[in-house]
């Protein structure tokens, strides 16, 4: 690893599909893509995990605490934020970490955790975006990549990808071609994050 390469951290709490292919194109050009440091996790079971350490990165469960479902406790959370400082982390990609965040880990990283979401944001914040999109009737949908803020999926906005959805989709169908989509944009968001390319202030969402 070079000295000047970014350095990203992943925070995951399921499958870790995203997280993947993240590992998988930094590990192919860590020149552009920048280095993973570590994965976090806030569910000890989680399968990402276990993905993550069988492709060489530091993987580590850090208990979440037990008082909230969607929250780290402030105790907890502080044991996030000094463990990505020890790993020098740069930019923090949430990958389908369930847990809001609070502004003492935001401000920690201050416009540097950044999240990707099954929906186009604003609409369809929140849990079962596929489901409600069919219910709906709506004809496109796709994914987000968006800074962190201490909403829920509220961030300014990076990219979106568009996809079309066909009369006869299922909520897991479309699901299917939506993470097809997410495994396009996260990575390339990532090499734009290293290059440097994307600043707070200045940054105009792009459809990819
Ligand atoms: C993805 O759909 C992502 O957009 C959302 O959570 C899901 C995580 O999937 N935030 P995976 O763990 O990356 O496979």
């Amino acid at each position: 690893m070079k000295n000047n390469q970014t350095r990203f951290a992943i925070l995951v709490s399921g499958r870790g599909s995203n997280m993947s292919r993240l590992i998988d194109v930094s590990k192919q050009d860590s020149d552009s893509h920048g280095s993973i440091q570590c994965v976090i996790s806030d569910n000890k079971k989680a399968p990402a995990l276990k993905t993550a350490r069988d492709k060489g990165i530091k993987s580590k469960y850090i208990s979440p605490g037990k008082k909230y479902r969607t929250r780290l406790t402030d105790k907890a959370q502080a044991k996030y934020i000094k463990y990505l400082k020890k790993n020098k982390v740069d930019y923090i990609l949430l990958a389908g970490f369930m847990r809001m965040l609070k502004p003492g880990l935001i401000d920690s990283f201050p416009n540097r955790i950044i999240n990707i979401h099954p929906s186009l944001l604003p609409a369809y914040s929140g849990l079962d975006t596929h489901s409600r999109v069919i219910d709906a009737g709506e004809k496109t949908t796709g994914c987000s990549v968006h800074f962190v803020d201490s909403g829920m999926d509220t961030g300014k906005l990076i990219a979106q990808s568009i996809v079309e959805v066909s009369n006869d989709d299922t909520p897991a169908s479309l699901g299917k071609k939506v993470l097809e989509k997410e495994h396009k944009i996260y990575p390339y968001i990532m090499k734009l994050l290293a290059d440097n390319k994307i600043e707070y202030e200045n940054w105009k969402m792009i459809v990819v």
